[in-house]
């Protein structure tokens, strides 16, 4: 049902579809960890196979754990990793780059300012392509792992969740969100007044029967929720540096803060900047680093299931 399809956006799935990902990638799990209980196992579900990693953006995460993920299955990879090192600096436009990428690929990954960037990519495309983020739009494999991340904690089924942060320009938030109402999810958009989450982004979530509660403070949330997923305030977008300036650093996570809800999960896309404060790190509720671990079970699953012969 999913091979050879591109990866566009989170609103592009079903519940089942999402579900039969995440429980590959709990098959998968064991041949990505190169240290502890998989360590010496190899698989070679994907040997022959090519990945392009085409980042257009700066990414450490995602753009290393799709090549470790492909490299897991015994495939190969090939990057290009800064615009400026490549034939965009010479004013190449995106389409001829993927018409001739995909002729030497079986599979692309790609990560582009510019929202819609790979929907447009997908439809000059002779292989699937996977959007590794575009713009302030979507960032679907994100979405996986976030979600593969609360199944693993047993919360995928019962969550009340608040989205915090840069809900207007944050593409892991807006596919998250959209994903989670298919689960049924509570969910609570916490944002400064100039960073709420897109009206037709909520319009869309309400029509699928979503429950949305809106704030400006996380305290007045905090004891309703099992998660808090903490997002970056995404400085890139703003066109004017002085309307980033008046939002920066207004939320931060402390230990003082979470004696509030002892319990509660902390997730973060990452990078993060100073919304979480250090000797969060070091609390039992943090959670974003094994989830950041997750994105290579969860893209060994993506890349799989794509590619299955
Ligand atoms: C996110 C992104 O690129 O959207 N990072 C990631 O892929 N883990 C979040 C961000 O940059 O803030």
């Amino acid at each position: 049902m999913l091979t050879r399809r591109h990866i566009i956006s989170t609103r592009d799935f079903t519940k089942e579809e999402i579900d039969y990902i995440l429980s590959r990638a709990e098959e998968l799990e064991i041949y990505a960890q190169g240290l502890g209980k998989g360590a010496g196992r190899k698989s070679d579900l994907l040997e022959g196979k090519i990945l392009a990693n085409l980042f257009y953006e700066p990414s450490t995460r995602t753009r290393l754990s799709f090549e470790v993920a492909m490299k897991r299955l015994g495939g190969d990879v090939i990057n290009v990793s800064s615009p400026d090192t490549s034939s965009a600096a010479k004013g190449e436009n995106l389409v001829d780059t993927i018409r001739v990428v995909s002729k030497y690929c079986d599979i692309i990954a790609l990560r582009h300012p510019k929202e819609g960037a790979s929907r447009m990519a997908a439809s000059f495309s002779s292989v699937p392509v996977i959007n590794a983020g575009d713009g302030a739009g979507q960032h679907p494999t994100q979405t996986l792992l976030d979600l593969y991340t609360l199944k693993k904690a047993n919360l995928l089924d019962k969550l009340k969740i608040a989205l915090i942060g840069d809900l207007k320009y944050g593409r892991t938030a807006h596919s998250l969100a959209y994903a989670l109402s298919l689960y049924g999810a509570k969910l609570f958009f916490v944002s400064p007044e100039a960073l709420k989450m897109p009206e037709e982004i909520k319009m869309d979530l309400k029509e699928a029967g979503a429950d949305i509660f809106e704030s400006i403070d996380i305290k007045e949330v905090i004891k309703d929720v099992n998660v808090l997923y903490l997002t970056r305030i995404q400085r890139e977008r703003f066109p004017d540096p002085a309307e980033y300036n008046k939002v920066a650093g207004t939320y931060r996570i402390t230990t003082d803060l979470i004696k509030e809800n002892a319990e509660v999960v902390i997730l973060h896309p990452l990078p993060k900047i100073d919304e979480i404060d250090a000797e969060v790190d070091q609390t039992k509720n943090a959670q974003y680093f094994i989830q950041a671990f997750y994105g290579i079970p969860v893209r060994m699953a993506v890349l799989s299931i794509l590619l299955e012969r």
